[in-house]
């Protein structure tokens, strides 16, 4: 059955966390964006560039109930992902890391560690994982090890988020706004990333309706 036909389609928060609006990553979100719609989510995006975000001050005010005191953007993001099913993260890669952006909301999201592990106090790496995301990311280098540290990252910001990183889509050699363009294969396949996470979410939707953190 198409996943358009279920009667609860998967919510998904798709982030561009790109300084440039329309450079790779987020050109390759904006198909896996295309490619869920179309398998039938519901898909919101978020544009970090357009939001205040500060960095973690590390004062530990979410030790109290697991959620950032800081007033900012960040407490919007955070309510998405929470009350979401799935998750895209595209960030290019800078110095080998996650661009700023996507590190600014990582850092905050310390909250959502300190509520799993200090206040809930649940187990490492324990629990089956209903929800589950895409990684999209880009480099214009093509060393080996190019995405080995946004990948270790990443691998633990989606762990605080009770999520499992599905697929991860990783380029190399690709530098100027719009280089991607020259690679409809790789437009192809973050399309069909976005679709197949979508069908993949909306049968889990049908086994655990209230897979959410909300
Ligand atoms: C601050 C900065 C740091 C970068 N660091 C790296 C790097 O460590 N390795 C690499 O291969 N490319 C690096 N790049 C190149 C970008 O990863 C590349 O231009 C990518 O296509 C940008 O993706 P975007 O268009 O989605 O922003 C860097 C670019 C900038 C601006």
């Amino acid at each position: 059955m198409p996943a358009a036909d279920h009667a609860a389609a998967p919510r998904i928060v798709a982030i561009h966390a790109s300084p440039r609006r329309a450079g790779n990553t987020s050109t390759l979100l904006d198909q896996a964006v295309a490619g869920a719609r179309a398998a039938g989510a519901q898909v919101t995006e978020v544009v970090l560039r357009q939001l205040k975000i500060s960095p973690c001050l590390e004062i530990y005010g979410c030790k109290k109930d697991g959620r950032c005191v800081i007033k900012d953007d960040f407490q919007g993001v955070c309510d998405l992902m929470l009350d979401s099913q799935g998750l895209m993260l595209a960030s290019p890669i800078f110095f080998f890391a996650l661009s700023a952006q996507a590190k600014l909301l990582m850092d905050r999201c310390q909250s959502l560690w300190v509520k799993k592990y200090w206040i809930d106090k649940q187990p490492f790496g324990g629990g089956v994982k209903t929800r589950q995301g895409l990684f999209i990311s880009v480099g214009a280098t093509k060393g080996p090890r190019l995405f080995e540290g946004a990948l270790l990252s990443v691998k633990y910001f989606f762990d605080v988020l009770d999520m499992e990183l599905a697929q991860s889509l990783l380029y190399r050699g690709l530098d100027f706004e719009g280089d991607v363009l020259a690679h409809p294969a790789y437009l192809d396949e973050a399309r069909q990333a976005g679709a197949n996470l979508a069908v993949k979410l909306a049968a889990n939707l049908d086994t655990n309706p209230a897979a959410t953190l909300l």
